[in-house]
């Protein structure tokens, strides 16, 4: 079976509850799962009024082309995509900050007796996918970056569209053998963005975005930060 095969068939969020399941019915010997290798993934729900307020902020700079070619981001990212522009310092701080850095606090209780000192965003943008446009796999700047969902097209968030249409893969090339990965291992994770949900990440850990064929915007927001510790 090709590689990808073996990738396709594992790598749902619902893997994740299966595992739960197999542990509970196996009650009879103590176990202690330690594992200090690999990067993990903070998921949260940011507020409606945060998703409002950054949505309208992208409508302002999408209403004026003025606006939009002075913050125009393209040139400084990967993606193959319609529109990427800059949420400038003075906004995120109005808009996000307060939420996006309470959530690399919380992040950051993984590691008991780490304490985070200071955040500083280095940097924020908007990202509008339409029909066709991607983003190649990439890794970020800084030590932490994130992203939050804005909108999303009904054939991504009805799963009309086939496989990873419009999904975003988070990838960890330390493991990368079908054989000795997936299910206890994975090497790859991959999420059906739903408006709201917030993504917290090491900036090192490699992901894309797929495309997708529907009709509408795929709006989403990423961030960059360093994080004192
Ligand atoms: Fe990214």
């Amino acid at each position: 079976m090709p590689v990808a095969q073996l990738d396709r068939a594992s790598d749902f969020e619902s893997e994740g509850c299966r595992f739960e399941s197999c542990r509970a019915h196996h009650k009879g010997i103590k176990m202690k799962i330690i594992k200090p290798f690999g990067p993990s993934i903070g998921k949260f729900e940011l507020k409606k009024t945060t998703i409002d307020k950054t949505n309208n902020y992208c409508d302002f700079i999408m209403a004026s082309k003025t606006k939009s070619r002075k913050l125009d981001h393209s040139n400084k990212l990967i993606g193959n995509v319609e529109q990427q522009f800059i949420i400038t310092k003075a906004s995120f701080k109005k808009i996000l900050e307060n939420e996006i850095i309470s959530a690399i606090k919380k992040y950051y209780l993984q590691v008991p007796g780490v304490k985070v000192k200071k955040v500083t965003i280095d940097s924020a943008w908007i990202v509008c996918q339409y029909a066709g446009d991607f983003n190649p796999p990439h890794i970020h700047r800084g030590n932490i970056s994130g992203v939050g969902y804005l909108k999303i097209p009904s054939s991504i968030s009805t799963g009309k569209e086939k496989g990873f249409a419009g999904h975003i893969s988070f990838m960890d090339g330390r493991v990368s053998m079908p054989r000795n990965s997936p299910p206890l291992v994975q090497h790859r994770k991959t999420f059906k963005p739903k408006i709201g949900n917030l993504f917290i990440f090491p900036s090192f850990l490699m992901h894309d975005v797929h495309p997708f064929r529907g009709e509408g915007e795929r709006r989403s927001f990423s961030f960059n930060a360093f994080v004192d510790s």
